[in-house]
């Protein structure tokens, strides 16, 4: 049985407290068949949380200590405490901005998983390497470096050259990429591999959210810009319920 759809929203360092009538907006509008989540600014998860209380609010890093001196981070318990259920972790933009490496990645995953948060792990390629033809062996060796010994929620597909860009891989190289991912859940952890959804995100709008949804494997997405606004987010939201 195929898995139900998570569209999760990663808003980046965007919005201020006038970004909740938004939220708000999104969160009243989410058909029943889909799963939905915005990862938002630490500044804003509780007041999100507590505008959209039955609405999944999430985070897009955690530190992976349980608290300690460690100055402008944030821990899984205090995002737990402020009203998140769901984190992202291994980011393109963390990973390449922040040196975050597969180790690093890892030991966050595992700390939101001992907090009770759902984990959203990412991994993606360079343009470079998708050009020399080493994409799935390189994604997939980040993926395994990266799993925490439990099972995450989602591991997001993102080929770092489609994040932000209005390009994307084919469908065919999604699904071959989905594929490859779901053999090496399934390596790690059984057939309850078969259930973590496993998102693509990288310009993902209206236009090619149907498309890509069709894609076998592919249990979602992860969206970057179109989810900024109710008018572009929800007809993704729409696509996956329809999916
Ligand atoms: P994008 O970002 O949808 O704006 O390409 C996706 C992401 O970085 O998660």
């Amino acid at each position: 049985m195929p898995n139900r759809k998570l569209v999760a929203g990663n808003w980046k360092m965007h919005g201020t407290a006038a970004g909740i009538a938004e939220i708000v907006r999104i969160a009243s509008a989410v058909p029943p068949e889909v799963d939905v989540a915005l990862c938002l600014p630490a500044t804003l998860i509780e007041r999100a949380a507590r505008a959209v209380p039955s609405f999944a609010i999430g985070a897009q890093d955690v530190h992976s200590e349980a608290g300690g001196a460690f100055t402008g981070d944030v821990c899984a318990a205090q995002l737990h405490d402020a009203g998140a259920s769901i984190v992202i972790v291994g980011h393109s933009e963390r990973r390449d901005l922040h040196r975050e490496d597969d180790a690093v990645v890892r030991s966050k995953a595992a700390a939101a998983l001992v907090a009770g948060l759902r984990v959203i792990l990412c991994v993606g390629e360079t343009l470079e390497v998708r050009d020399a033809g080493e994409a799935i062996a390189t994604v997939t060796a980040q993926l395994d470096a990266s799993l925490p010994p439990a099972p995450v929620e989602a591991v997001a597909y993102e080929p770092i050259w489609a994040i932000g860009t209005g390009r994307i891989p084919s469908l065919e190289d999604i699904g071959a990429m989905h594929a490859a991912l779901r053999g090496r859940l399934v390596a790690a952890h059984g057939d309850r591999g078969h259930s973590v959804r496993l998102l693509y995100g990288g310009s993902v709008k209206p236009a090619n959210a149907a498309a890509i949804f069709a894609v076998s494997d592919v249990d979602g997405a992860l969206v970057g810009g179109a989810s900024l606004t109710a008018s572009d987010f929800l007809p993704i939201v729409e696509a996956a319920a329809q999916a």
